[in-house]
This record gives structure tokens, sequence and C-alpha cells, in this order.
């Protein structure tokens, strides 16, 4: 049997997050060193409860979570709780209180894991970049030992979910993603196009996966009872998109994409209209060396498969 990969996850853990960690807890084949948490769709400390409420779920308490940056690098902290509920998932009366993290700071845990795991760990962002923009400030040659990162963020079609061109995850914290962008590391995009055309969910597949009957597969769908309501009235899908479910599907097994481009890659930190955009040179105008892999395009049948198996337990 080959090695386990060793898999570094940064999150602000809400209900799409929590989906995303369960997919990950649920692999022999990945060994998860280590969960920071960032402040994104719900402050830090709500964020740390979830993803903590998640981890014992799972039972994968032996997986260290640690707290990470309580705000952006420049701007207050905007979140996402009129997107995810109140508590981040879904408002249905889970008991987020009272669990303790693991000591240590996020962005040591990530530059102690980038050195135990050089040149083979992976890290898989689900939320802002504060974290790793820190983590690169720190010690700029992380970039020589990350051997790739997946990124949950953009739209590679620049349509936005907070404003009309910016993604959520970028637009909390632009100036975390110029850091990142000029960093050197592997990066490999999932954007909000992925998720709105290749990862939602429609009432009769979440009604089909929730019937698989485990704890986490009620779990799972029960907490995305307010993303629901938002996908609905605000982004109008035909049901509930899973964006870090998707770029996690995409890390563990990269088939998920059925087309990917190397580009070059901007973030807008400026402007009050187009803060978050990242601008991506589909037609190469600015003549700049890509510094990213995009995903195109994905397999939403390769997707359910991947959350199916994991809904199974
Ligand atoms: C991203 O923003 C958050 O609300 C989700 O958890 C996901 O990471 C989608 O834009
Ligand atoms: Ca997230």
């Amino acid at each position: 049997m080959s090695a386990r990969r060793p898999f570094f996850i940064d999150t602000d853990t809400a209900s799409d997050d929590a989906v995303a960690l369960a997919i990950a807890f649920a692999r022999d084949d990945i060994d998860i060193v280590g969960i920071g948490v960032v402040a994104g769709n719900v402050p830090l400390e709500s964020g740390v409860q979830n993803a903590l409420y998640t981890r014992e779920l799972c039972g994968r308490t032996d997986v260290p979570v640690y707290v990470g940056a309580s705000h952006p690098l420049v701007f207050p902290l905007g979140t996402a709780q009129h997107v995810h509920g109140n508590d981040g998932m879904g408002d249905i009366g889970l008991n987020l209180s009272g669990r303790v993290p693991n000591e240590g700071h996020a962005v040591d845990a990530l530059i102690e894991a980038s050195h135990q795991h050089a040149g083979s760990l992976t890290l898989v962002t689900l939320g802002p970049l504060t974290n790793v923009a820190l983590a690169v400030r720190r010690d700029p040659a992380l970039a020589e030992r990350v051997s790739r990162v997946v990124i949950m963020g953009a739209a590679a079609d620049h349509v936005g979910n907070v404003n009309p061109v910016a993604e959520f995850n970028m637009w909390v914290d632009p100036h975390a993603v110029q850091v990142v962008l000029d960093s050197g590391l592997p990066l490999e995009f999932v954007g909000w196009d992925i998720s709105r055309r290749d990862a939602v969910i429609v009432p009769d597949e979440a009604q089909r996966l929730r019937a698989i009957g485990t704890p986490l597969a009620e779990f799972c769908i029960d907490i995305q009872a307010v993303v629901a309501a938002f996908c609905e009235h605000d982004t109008k899908l035909a049901g509930f998109d899973m964006p870090d479910p998707i770029a996690m599907a995409y890390a563990i097994d990269p088939d998920v994409a059925t087309e990917t481009r190397r580009l070059h890659l901007e973030v807008e930190c400026e402007s009050t209209v187009t803060r978050g955009m990242v601008v991506m040179d589909l037609l190469g105008f600015t003549r700049r060396e890509p510094n990213a892999l995009v995903v195109m395009h994905a397999d939403h049948g390769r997707f359910i498969d991947h959350l199916e198996s994991t809904l199974r337990g």
C-alpha cells in the first residue's frame, strides 16, 4: 500500500466546510496532519467550535485543530452568517460550544507541517487566505516545501457571490490573496463557477443523500438549511451548492476536474465596486507568466460519488 498523503486543511468552518472536512476525514489514504481555522463565514470562535463538532461527529479527535487569525490583514471581518446561519451550521440547534482546540497557532502549525512533510504536503484552503498569507510573510520559503495548494476561491467566469464579481473567500481578505498569488506557491483554484455549475445538490438529490440514513448523512444535509434558502433567493441555483466539498474532492482526486488551465491571476484590493475580484487573464492580455492552475470544468457525477461514499460511512 502506498504512503498516506499528508494534508493540512485551512477552514472558516461553516456548513459546506463541515462537509468538506467529513470527506477528508473519511479517507484512509489521506493523513490530515492539521486543521487551521480562520475567521470568515463566522467569527473565529464559532468556526473553531464548528470544526471541533465535525471532528467529533466523524470520530476523528486524533486530528489536531488549531486556532488561527481572527480578522483579515487589512479590512474588518465581514462574515457570511446570512448565508450559513448565525452559528454557521444552519441554526438547527446543534450544541456548538465547550469543545477545546489543540494548543498552538494555526500559522505555526502550517509552517511546522511544511517542514515535517517537505515536498509532499498538500494544503487545502476552504476559507479566506489570511492564515496562509501570514505563514508566507513569516517564512517565504514555505513555497519551496509545499507540493500543492488547492484553494476554494475566485471564479473563472468572474461571476461573484458576495458582489457581482467577487467570490466570498477572496472578498474577505483580498490583501491575503495578493500575498498568496505573489508567493510562488503551487496554486490550484477551484472557483465558485465550478460550484454553481458542477456541485449543486438539487432537492431530489439532497433527499436521496439524506435517506442514506447515517448520522453523518443527516448532519451534512440538515446543516445546509440556511444556505439552501440563500441559494434559492440570492444566487438563484436549483438547489444548494457545495464549494468546499468539490474543492476537497478535487484535492483528493484530481480527476474530478475535467479541464484545467494555467493562467495569470490578479486580485482587486482597492475598489469598493469590485473588491476581492480575482481577475483571470483568459486571453493572455497581460503577457504575464501564469501563477496558478485553474479548474475550468468538473465532473458532477464523480463529485457526488465522493460525497455519497463519505455519507455511507
Ligand atoms: C466559499 O465561501 C464560503 O461561504 C463557503 O464556505 C466557501 O468556502 C464560497 O464562496
Ligand atoms: Ca469555507
